[in-house]
């Protein structure tokens, strides 16, 4: 059966740094606060030069060099993003420009911080219904465009940033120990659309709008439609916890993060947190993880990882795969 393998990875973040010492001049908090209730240090901010398109072809041509691959190889682009350059066309198709790409085809999910499973199972569909052979699937943001900088409850939580994987089709054998995705859940629930959501949009206000966020709300549903979504991927493929290398969640909140992993009998020694470095970069998060665990030897081929996230919808979801 074909299966969708890691082929390479990247990850691209914004030249600025801005720690929680540079937050406490902008709105009324602490160090203290955000890193107690958070696990957040600093977070990436794009300057004015720097896009989602921009940091996503740079995440792009990483991964791409990564794979020992050129864009000529590839013949899909899948970007996971809610802060696309433009309403339209897709920044997809912005980062395909930005490769001098004039072949194969390419488009945007937006599932806010569930995006980058979304495209990874999305990019798993295509590859395993024979429509692609290699695909860039990235994970591309610039929340500091749609943050109020007044709102303190909000604007702490979140950074710029891109992270990328090349999806590519193998031959498997349909068994657990293949390399590629083995398994995806993906759910959303439109009823709590209202507990995170931008208050603005090009049919309603005409207007960007600001990201609206009920906190407390929003953690109280996250842990139990993470540990559904994940059990969901272990009983698919006969795992457990204990056959799993690594968890690599979304990065919204250390609390979060530690309170999934702890309900699935995850060691937090099997988690890998970078939300410390990054702060949320909603789809961005994901990749960003995977190429900093990967990047620095944690994540080796043949480890079995799960990827989760939860976001605003709620969407959520989880995927299987073998490094
Ligand atoms: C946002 C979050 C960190 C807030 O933590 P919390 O413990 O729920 O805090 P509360 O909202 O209850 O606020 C507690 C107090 O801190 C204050 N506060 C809020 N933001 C603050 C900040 N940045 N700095 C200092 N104080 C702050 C509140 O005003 C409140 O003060 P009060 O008690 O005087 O009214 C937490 O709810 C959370 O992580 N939610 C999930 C959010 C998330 O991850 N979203 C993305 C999902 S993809």
């Amino acid at each position: 059966m074909i299966r969708s393998v890691v082929r390479g990875f990247g990850a691209a973040l914004p030249k600025r740094v801005m720690t929680n010492r540079d937050i406490e001049d902008v709105v009324d908090t602490s160090d203290e606060w955000i890193v107690q209730r958070t696990g957040i240090r600093q977070r990436y901010v794009a300057g004015d030069d720097e896009t989602t398109s921009s940091l996503g072809a740079a995440a792009a041509r990483a991964a791409l060099e990564n794979a020992g691959l050129t864009p000529a190889d590839i013949d899909l682009i899948i970007c996971a993003t809610s802060t696309p350059d433009n309403t339209f066309p897709a920044t997809a198709v912005s980062i395909q420009n930005r490769l001098g790409m004039t072949h194969g085809f390419a488009f945007d999910v937006q599932a806010v911080c569930t995006g980058f499973v979304y495209a990874v199972t999305t990019a798993d569909a295509y590859i395993r219904g024979g429509l692609a052979k290699r695909v860039l699937v990235i994970g591309a943001e610039t929340f500091s465009r749609i943050l109020d900088w007044n709102d303190r409850t909000t604007c702490v939580l979140f950074g710029d940033g891109a992270g990328a994987l090349v999806l590519e089709a193998s031959e498997g054998e349909g068994t657990t120990a293949d390399r590629g995705v083995l398994t995806a859940h993906l759910r959303s629930d439109g009823s709590h659309k209202d507990k995170l959501y931008v208050d603005g949009g090009p049919s309603t206000t005409g207007t960007v709008g600001k990201l609206r966020m009920e906190g407390r709300e929003v953690f109280k549903y996250a842990v139990g439609m993470i540990t559904d979504v994940v059990v969901a991927a272990f009983e698919a493929t006969g795992t457990t916890a204990d056959d799993l290398d690594w968890l690599v969640p979304h990065q919204a909140n250390r609390r979060i993060i530690e309170g999934s992993a702890k309900k699935l009998n995850i060691p937090v020694e099997k988690v890998v947190i970078t939300v410390d470095l990054h702060g949320n970069t909603s789809a961005a998060s994901i990749p960003l993880a995977l190429a900093t665990a990967a990047g620095d030897g944690r994540i080796k081929k043949g480890d079995l990882v799960m990827l989760e996230a939860m976001g605003g919808g709620f969407t959520w979801g989880a995927v299987l795969l073998r490094w």
